[in-house]
């Protein structure tokens, strides 16, 4: 048994809630025989990092991770679909008031996410929950803080509907492809003709969007150079050793002592795993869940009832999956109270943009996220609950530290530069003559 599913163990950490996932993966992989007894690179012992630092540190990546198309989405990586979706994204007119836009709550230059701790909604007042920054949205497995939807698409047909955030339907969208040449040409070349209406067209314009935010990827960061530094081969050539060496003893020395901890016995890792730094299952991590005075968030709880009841889900005749496989998890989801007011473990990419912190963004900076940890009350946690997490009294050195390393998971700029689809014949086609 290696360290990390050791830990886990030992820990009284819950099973995901299915079948093998990220989690599972992510320990075995770090706990593999290879990775542990491959000689080191030299500047690993110059950084002071032994082989369980280093495959842990390894196990963050690498980044970008490849591209891997939504098996329930047939218009997922579609050059027209994703500027369908680019294009709506910002577009106010499918809105009930033709004023609203997923632009709004998710802004570009913020990541996607919007600053505030919970955005109103069309009557004015806070939505439930923080909005999520949509960059590596496509690595999740379940979406929303609740995992109430199991593909990007589903989880996009509820602000679509939503009369708090875009309120559209089937007539209002057919309205707007028969009246806008551009769209509608772009519509006909990712799904083909005829128009459908209702419930088959919004899961195309779903599926659309979908596409588009599949596109949306954070860039490479400080961590990443010195992950990859990492795991470079102790026998590389000398050029190769040379310039590694160089991007490993570049990452600055506070950030490697926060590093240190996160992946060691701050035990951050254990739940912030893999390259997204997350494994997209659910944690009671001791924030507090009220959405409004007596009404709690019932969280994942909440989450797969939604989920089991949505005809929208991978069971269902809308998934365009050829193979029953991709329902897997979602057939052996089953709901248990201690999912009550758990919410799905955050990525820790692109935090320096993504500011609220926490499922109803009550944490206004990095540095409260910090205190929590250190702080953290036992007595909220489930009885059966998150065993890993216990306070862990961190001095003020210990805190700017972490804040250090977690200040290397973000790129000086947002989002990477997506590929333009404007570039792909069917879009030009639909540009130059939209009507055809
Ligand atoms: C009024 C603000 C608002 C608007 C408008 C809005 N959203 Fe959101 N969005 C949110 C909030 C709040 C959440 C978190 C909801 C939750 O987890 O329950 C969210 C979550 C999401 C997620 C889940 C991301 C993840 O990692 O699981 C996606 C995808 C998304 N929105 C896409 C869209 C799209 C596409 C539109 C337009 C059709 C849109 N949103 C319009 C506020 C908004
Ligand atoms: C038991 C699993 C678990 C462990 C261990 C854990 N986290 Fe978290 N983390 C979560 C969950 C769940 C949330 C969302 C909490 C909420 O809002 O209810 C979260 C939220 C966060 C956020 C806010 C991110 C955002 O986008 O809102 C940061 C930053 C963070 N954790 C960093 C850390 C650090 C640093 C450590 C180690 C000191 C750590 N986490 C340990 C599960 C965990």
């Amino acid at each position: 048994m290696g360290l990390a599913v050791a830990l886990v163990a030992a820990a009284g950490c819950r099973a995901p809630d299915t079948a093998p996932d990220a989690r599972t993966v992510a320990a075995v992989d770090r706990a593999t025989p290879s990775a542990r007894s491959a000689p080191l690179p030299r500047h690993a012992a110059a950084l002071g990092l032994d082989a369980d630092e280093v495959a842990a540190i390894v196990s963050h990546g690498p980044w970008p991770p490849p591209p891997r198309p939504d098996p329930t989405n047939r218009a997922s990586g579609d050059p027209a679909a994703i500027e369908l979706g680019r294009r709506l994204f910002d577009d106010p007119r499918p809105s009930a008031d033709g004023r609203r836009r997923c632009s709004d709550c998710h802004r570009a230059e913020l990541a996607f996410a919007d600053g505030r701790a919970r955005p109103p909604g069309a009557d004015g007042l806070p939505l439930d929950r923080n909005a999520q920054g949509l960059l590596d949205a496509r690595l999740q497995h379940w979406f929303g803080w609740d995992g109430g939807a199991d593909s990007l698409w589903a989880f996009i047909l509820r602000p679509l509907a939503d009369p708090r955030e875009i309120g559209t339907d089937g007539p209002r969208l057919a309205a707007l492809f028969d009246a806008d040449p551009a769209l509608a040409c772009l519509r006909r070349a990712a799904f083909g003709d005829p128009r459908p209406a209702d419930d088959a067209l919004r899961v195309q314009v779903a599926k659309a969007l979908a596409a588009y935010i599949e596109t949306l990827e954070s860039p490479r960061t400080p961590f990443d150079a010195l992950r990859d530094a990492l795991a470079v081969p102790a026998d590389a050539d000398a050029a190769t050793a040379a310039a590694a060496e160089a991007a490993a003893l570049a990452y600055p020395a506070d950030a490697l002592r926060g590093l240190r901890r996160f992946v060691g016995d701050a035990r951050c890792g254990l739940c912030h795993v893999g390259p997204a730094f997350s494994h997209g299952e659910f944690h009671d991590a001791g924030r507090p869940f009220m959405a409004a005075p007596g009404r709690p968030d019932p969280g994942r709880h909440g989450g797969i009832a939604a989920l089991r009841a949505d005809p929208f889900n991978r069971l269902g005749r809308w998934s365009d999956a050829p193979s029953p496989d991709a329902a897997v998890r979602t057939r052996h989801i089953e709901p248990s109270h201690r999912n009550f007011g758990e919410f799905r473990v955050p990525g820790l990419r692109a935090l320096a943009f993504t500011a609220p912190y926490g499922h109803d963004g009550s944490m206004k900076t990095l540095d409260d996220v910090i205190a929590h940890y250190s702080d953290v009350d036992l007595e909220r946690l489930h009885a059966d609950g998150d065993a890993v997490l216990r306070p862990l009294r961190l001095e003020a050195g210990a805190r700017a530290e972490l804040r250090a390393f977690l200040s290397t998971l973000s790129a000086p700029r947002p989002v990477a530069s997506p590929r333009d689809p404007a570039a792909a014949p069917a879009v030009a086609a639909c540009m130059a003559r939209p009507g055809t």
